[in-house]
């Protein structure tokens, strides 16, 4: 059984293919029906979500199939049934589970207990499905992605910054983190990514100076400074990241014809400035519409792998 947890749970080739499947689904929409029946899909949430669900919602009506969306607090799953219980109840009715969660530990458990592919839709370390569409969006501005340097400012120690190490490296590009002391990706997840990139021709760099991590970049890319469930320590990190917001100054310094992305939710008085966002160089809603198709691929190759 094949699940997507981690970003480096596909390997580069298996990524090439289900980006090359992403983008000819996003060509045409409705071709692929693997749900057809319609089979029935868990869309499990434990924390809120705007184009995580309409993307999971949409792509899985579109592959024929019937999302079934649980959101915060509705499911038994958690407090009052173990995770390994659900896994098992859920196998027998669903043909996929897609889970959106606080402790990475709970993804794994999981995916150890059921008999159908399970896919990380978000937790505290890892956002695989953004990537795969933050990858799709970049190879349809820059034509290729091997060999692109990609700079992600700001929280580099969150799941954005973890899972643009795994993917990107995976994709064989070359992949600048930056953030300030303290604020740095996880020791084993920078050499799991190092020994991707050594076999992809990528390479992995982790940087305080958010300047010297932007010069010469083709993409830059940021996040929210607060993640979900980090709202007590906002204005502490606020303080934290000023220097890391993304300006068109800081955007001046990186390739003339580079691109802004950004996961969104975006806070355009913090993390990145109007300018940027709203500018020309912005793909953040071709990115945003590319979940959808990045993640129908997903899942019709998951479907394939496990048959
Ligand atoms: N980028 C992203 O996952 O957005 P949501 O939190 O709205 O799903
Ligand atoms: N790092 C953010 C990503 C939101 C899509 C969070 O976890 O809240």
């Amino acid at each position: 059984m094949r699940h997507f947890l981690r970003d480096d749970d596909l390997t580069p080739a298996e990524q090439r293919e289900v980006l090359d499947l992403a983008a000819r689904m996003k060509r045409d929409r409705f071709s692929e029906r693997p749900l057809e029946g319609p089979q029935s899909v868990a869309v499990l949430f434990d924390k809120t979500s705007t184009r995580t669900r309409f993307s999971f919602a949409a792509g899985v009506s579109d592959l024929g199939g019937n999302p079934i969306i649980v959101n915060p607090g509705e499911a038994q799953l958690g407090a009052k049934e173990s995770i390994a219980d659900t896994a098992k109840v859920l196998s027998r009715m669903v043909s996929l589970i897609v889970w959106r969660t606080h402790a990475h530990s709970g993804l794994e458990e999981m995916a150890e207990h059921a008999t159908v592919p399970v896919i990380n839709s978000l937790s505290d370390d890892f956002h695989p499905c953004q990537i795969l569409a933050d990858l799709q969006t970049i190879r349809e501005q820059k034509g290729e992605l091997t060999g692109l340097t990609a700079t992600y400012l700001g929280d580099a120690a969150n799941n954005m910054g973890h899972s643009y190490l795994l993917g990107f490296a995976t994709a064989g590009m070359h992949i600048r983190v930056a953030g300030p002391a303290g604020f740095h990706p996880r020791e084993d997840i920078i050499e799991d990514a190092k020994r991707i990139a050594a076999e992809t021709g990528g390479s992995v760099t982790v940087l305080t100076d958010p300047v010297e991590a932007v010069i010469g970049a083709d993409a830059v890319i940021t996040d929210t400074w607060v993640s979900m469930g980090q709202e007590a320590e906002k204005a502490e990190r606020i303080a934290t990241f000023g220097a890391y917001r993304v300006t068109g100054e800081l955007m001046a310094q990186a390739k003339d014809d580079a691109i802004f992305l950004h996961c969104l939710p975006a806070y355009r008085e913090y993390e990145v400035a109007p300018e940027v966002i709203d500018g020309a160089q912005s793909v953040v809603w071709d990115e945003a519409e590319n979940r959808l198709h990045a993640q129908k691929a997903l899942m019709a190759w998951l479907l394939k792998e496990s048959k």
